[in-house]
């Protein structure tokens, strides 16, 4: 069988998830090219060397370069910091290498759009981290959507909020450096972003509202340090086609763990999900009997493709590192030609276009158009 090269650069909670996935998306999907696990790249040759080994890596360096001049690899996977990716993936793509790179693409505009024309001008092929759009059960409220399952959609509401910025005490860490991004709004409200341009096409015009919650942190060294984005965001949406939303997001919610919560009001019924609980979702329909309206659930099950790749048994769940490995198989579909549901770097500007047009209405005080 054909195999491709894979570099991974960083290995934290998401470079650990991208090993995960690019272990299993042979024995799981069962098709091709084989990934072989070539460079692995950290901020330190010890680091690297670590973790080559637990993640089954040939080689490592404590210089991200080397993983991106190595001829054997095809594929880099970008799990740094977002002030990295621009700069990464634009060598990768230089170099002539295929780039996943985690979201958000990037931290400022100008930087997106360089990945954006980098990626056109190499004809390499681009995915970014929006692993949620991957969820078996996503796609079938996209399904249900298409199929008017809930007649025409007149309104929607996302919420998404986590607790990992609710104690006020927790040191400063790079999620609140401004040179990570606004806070809330890239590092959190571009997954809820991509669901709405997944299953709507995209935003037109928004209106948002920044806050923070708290404004300084127990610096590292001592001291405290200046909190330089905002956790909270309230965010009124118009989409494609003029259906309204609101969007809320909390990174400092406590009690919420992975919420991301999609409520979706048709003209003959609702769809209600939410990531904490991602293995089913609730449908209502008005043209249930009276006697029986109330909302359905429908637990995840091998009818909602691709759980049957993982599961042969209906209710079981599936989890978290299972969305990538769903994405890794999405960027291999890509580099065979085939058509795959992936956010690329043409796709992603939009999302980063709705970012930036966020943090304008906010300094703004005023509707902007994306
Ligand atoms: N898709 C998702 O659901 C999701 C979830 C969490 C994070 N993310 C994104 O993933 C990215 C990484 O976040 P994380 O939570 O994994 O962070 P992390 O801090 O856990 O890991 C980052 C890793 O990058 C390494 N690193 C830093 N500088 C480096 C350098 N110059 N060269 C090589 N390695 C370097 C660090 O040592 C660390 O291992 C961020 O962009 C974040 O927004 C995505």
């Amino acid at each position: 069988m054909e195999t491709i090269g894979i570099g991974l650069i960083g290995t934290g909670y998401m470079g650990k998830c991208h090993a995960l996935a690019w272990n299993a998306v042979r024995p799981v999907f069962g098709d091709g090219p084989r990934p072989v696990l070539v460079h692995l790249g950290e901020a330190t040759a010890e680091l690297a060397a670590r973790r080559a080994d637990e993640f089954g890596f040939a080689k490592s360096s404590g210089d991200w370069r080397q993983v991106i001049a190595d001829p054997e690899v095809d594929v880099v996977s970008i799990t740094t910091p977002n002030a990295f990716h621009a700069e990464m993936a634009i060598a990768a793509l230089a170099a002539g290498k295929h780039v996943w790179c985690e979201k958000p693409m990037a931290v400022g505009f100008a930087d997106a759009e360089r990945m954006a024309a980098a990626a056109k001008a190499s004809g390499r092929i681009t995915v970014l981290g929006y692993n949620y759009i991957q969820s078996p059960m996503v796609r079938h409220i996209k399904k249900l959507i298409d199929e008017g399952a809930i007649g025409a959609v007149n309104h929607v509401r996302f919420e998404m909020d986590e607790d990992y910025m609710a104690d006020p005490e927790a040191a400063f860490y790079w999620k609140s450096e401004a040179a990570s991004g606004y806070g809330a709004i890239d590092d959190f409200g571009v997954h809820p972003l991509s669901l709405i341009h997944y299953l709507f096409g995209g935003v037109t015009r928004v209106m948002a509202n920044l806050a923070k919650p708290y404004a300084d942190r127990p610096a590292k060294d001592g001291g405290r340090r200046a909190v330089e984005n905002w956790d909270i965001a309230s965010v009124m949406l118009e989409l494609d086609g003029g259906v309204t939303g609101v969007m809320a997001l909390d990174r400092a919610a406590w009690g919420r763990k992975g919420r991301i919560a999609l409520q979706i009001f048709g003209s003959t019924g609702t769809i209600v999900f939410d990531q904490e609980r991602f293995n089913e979702v609730q449908l209502y329909s008005a043209s249930d009997r009276a006697t029986e309206q109330g909302f359905r659930t429908i637990m995840a099950a091998p009818v909602h493709p691709p759980y049957d790749r993982f599961i042969p048994a209906p209710g079981h769940g599936l989890g978290f590192n299972e969305l990538k490995i769903i994405e890794a198989h999405e960027l291999l579909k890509a580099l065979r030609g085939e058509p795959a549901q992936v956010v690329d770097f043409a796709a992603g500007l939009k999302i980063e276009r709705t970012v930036h047009a966020m943090a304008e209405s906010h300094h703004e005080r005023k509707w902007v158009e994306v």
